[in-house]
């Protein structure tokens, strides 16, 4: 099967990923006049970004005038555990709020106070009722009003099309490879700059809120590139996804269940979190069930409750009910906002309306009815903190023309990303790459490809329907990923240990040699098969970044947990964890200091501590 004529297109920008910061970028982009093109690997409109269901961070002060920037820049400092580059938090937190409100005037609708502002939930690791929400589905209504506003900007829009390798003119960006999933046919885009949103990594694991499109592919592209990953060791499990029945096993269950007055207890009816409250988090949080209450009713005299920690702390206590034979029937714990019945008298219709998408998604599910009954919930794999390394003014990478925003991007969240504050990433940093990007494209256009770089790219990429089923031996390709998601889940999950993470290195090299000997059969017709032999290269990628980038930590912080280092150490871990692909191809491990905030920030923090 020969490597077919290439469909070729040429754009100023060519944005890969179509969400949220995808498409901030796009608009941004176009807005500046250049050329713009979105490769989107789903249809267009799916996204990630839908799963952020709780809100958008941002420093309104509509419902808590005590609320700042400076405050939201304490919580996202704190929340990453001090490992956070100190500018791009200090960005996030200044201008969220314009992006918010350029969001409404685009058409975004969010629930209201009783005087017509936009109203703010509590979420875990917020001090102050900060997400902007429109019941529990905003990601959606982000993209909704995103898509609705970028298709009247003149974007040319190119869906079901996976990205395989980047290509670039000597040391700088010059465009990309990829294939039409439909028609198995190659395009050929041509790009002054090009613009990363490809979303997470979740598909390497067993149990995850992603769905198949995340499959680290922006990280992976940019690796291969020469671009820094950073970070790669911090990967947040979500407290709260389903755990029953097995075929929703790893569906989001919204944090905003909890922000809402839902409640954690263990199969004897305790709320386990009261128990192990972190002395970062100690005189901000309640210690009785009252308290808490009151907390969620507005009370600014109370302190929050406990299950409105961070997620990396409350992730592990979960696991800690589980492992010591405290938890729920199929393997999870109780998440209760039923309870609120003995505090509200309309509570029925009050969670219907503050969680409609919760109460059909159990009740359709699962058969059960949130508002009567508690819910069976677990840690799953939601969201990489880990990613490219980009400037934190423009998100360009260390690739010249290459940026990345969004979850694919790194620095911002640190150890463990708060809640919310990923919407209001993709906003804020969505624009910035888009602006810059396009500035970069006006000064620079499209280079030369190199024409046998592609040709040899496209080879490789049909090498599974060349090779024979009797040489293969190595399993098909979704037997392969089925095992990667296995391993990585029991060997490099919520608590991780060296010897285990030596073996998971052994397992992913075995599995490299064997993806390079798999086959796939049918042709090149919408074959499910044949890309997934394609996304195991970026899988088995971010997996090596993840397990190398944990070994090399010896400390526990934020969402990295080490059983055999449980403690955390500042003398060596306010580091950053570099990735990058060595001279011989192989990947390379590195460590940097992290650079000291300026005096003001770092008088905030201690203000706020
Ligand atoms: O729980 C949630 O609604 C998820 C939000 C987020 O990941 O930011």
């Amino acid at each position: 099967m020969a490597a077919a004529e290439y469909q070729t297109h040429e754009h100023d920008v060519l944005v890969i990923g179509a969400g949220g910061a995808g498409l901030r970028a796009a608009i941004e982009a176009s807005a500046a006049g250049v050329r713009v093109g979105v490769v989107c690997k789903s249809l267009l409109g799916k996204a990630h970004t839908v799963m952020a269901e709780g809100g958008i961070a941002a420093a309104l002060a509509n419902v808590d005038d005590r609320d700042s920037w400076r405050v939201h820049f304490a919580d996202t400092m704190r929340g990453g555990q001090y490992v956070n580059n100190w500018r791009m938090a200090q960005l996030h937190a200044q201008e969220a709020p314009a992006r918010v409100r350029e969001l409404e005037a685009w058409g975004a609708l969010f629930d209201r106070t009783p005087d017509g502002r936009i109203l703010q939930r509590n979420f875990g690791g917020h001090a102050y009722p900060r997400l902007v929400h429109v019941g529990d589905r905003t990601g959606l209504e982000m993209i909704r009003t995103l898509q609705d506003h970028g298709v009247h900007q003149g974007i040319d829009v190119h869906m079901e099309c996976t990205v395989i390798r980047l290509l670039k003119d000597g040391e700088r960006i010059a465009g990309a490879l990829a294939y039409e999933r439909e028609r198995g046919r190659f395009r050929l885009f041509r790009a002054g700059a090009v613009i990363l949103a490809t979303g997470g990594v979740g598909r390497a694991y067993r149990i995850t809120s992603n769905s198949w499109e995340y499959t680290g592919d922006g990280h992976a592209l940019a690796y291969a590139a020469g671009a820094d990953l950073i970070d790669m060791e911090f990967l947040q499990f979500h407290p709260t996804g389903m755990v029953w029945p097995p075929s929703v096993q790893g569906i989001l269950v919204t944090e905003a269940v909890r922000g809402e007055g839902g409640v954690l207890r263990n199969k004897d009816g305790r709320r386990f979190m009261f128990a192990d409250i972190p002395p970062l988090y100690k005189n901000q949080t309640a210690d009785n069930e009252d308290e808490g209450w009151r907390y969620t009713q507005g009370d600014k005299s109370a302190r929050r409750p406990p299950e409105l920690l961070t997620r990396d702390h409350v992730a592990r206590c979960i696991v800690r009910e589980t492992k010591e034979g405290r938890g729920s029937p199929h393997g999870g714990v109780f998440l209760d906002i039923a309870w609120i019945r003995e505090k509200l008298p309309r509570a029925e219709a009050h969670i219907k309306n503050k969680l409609p998408g919760m109460y059909h998604q159990f009740k359709q599910l699962a058969g059960v009815d949130i508002t009567k009954e508690p819910m069976e919930v677990g840690p799953t794999t939601h969201y990489m903190m880990g990613g490219v390394r980009v400037d934190a003014e423009t998100q360009m990478s260390t690739v010249p023309g290459l940026f990345a925003a969004g979850e694919c991007a790194a620095g911002l969240h640190g150890a463990n990303r708060l809640g919310g504050n990923s919407l209001s990433d993709l906003l804020v940093f969505g624009q910035r790459a888009g602006e810059f990007a396009a500035q970069f494209a006006k000064q620079h256009r499209a280079g030369p490809v190199d024409r046998e770089e592609v040709d040899a790219a496209a080879r490789a990429a049909l090498a599974p329907f060349e090779r024979r089923a009797d040489q293969d031996g190595g399993g098909g390709p979704f037997q392969l990923q089925a095992e990667l998601q296995d391993f990585m889940q029991d060997l490099v999950g919520i608590v991780r240990r060296e010897e285990e993470m030596r073996r998971a290195l052994d397992r992913i090299v075995e599995l490299k040699r064997r993806a390079a000997r798999t086959t796939v059969v049918g042709n090149r017709e919408y074959n499910p098969g044949w890309h997934t032999a394609l996304d195991l290269d970026c899988l088995l990628t971010v997996s090596e970044a993840i397990t190398r980038a944990a070994l090399d930590r010896k400390e526990s912080r934020g969402a990295h947990f080490r059983d055999d280092y449980p403690k955390k150490d500042d003398a060596a871990g306010r580091v950053t964890t570099v990735i990058r692909k060595g001279s011989g191809g192989d990947m390379q491990v590195a460590r940097e200091p992290l650079p000291e905030p300026p005096a003001e920030l770092k008088a905030i923090i201690e203000e706020l501590k």
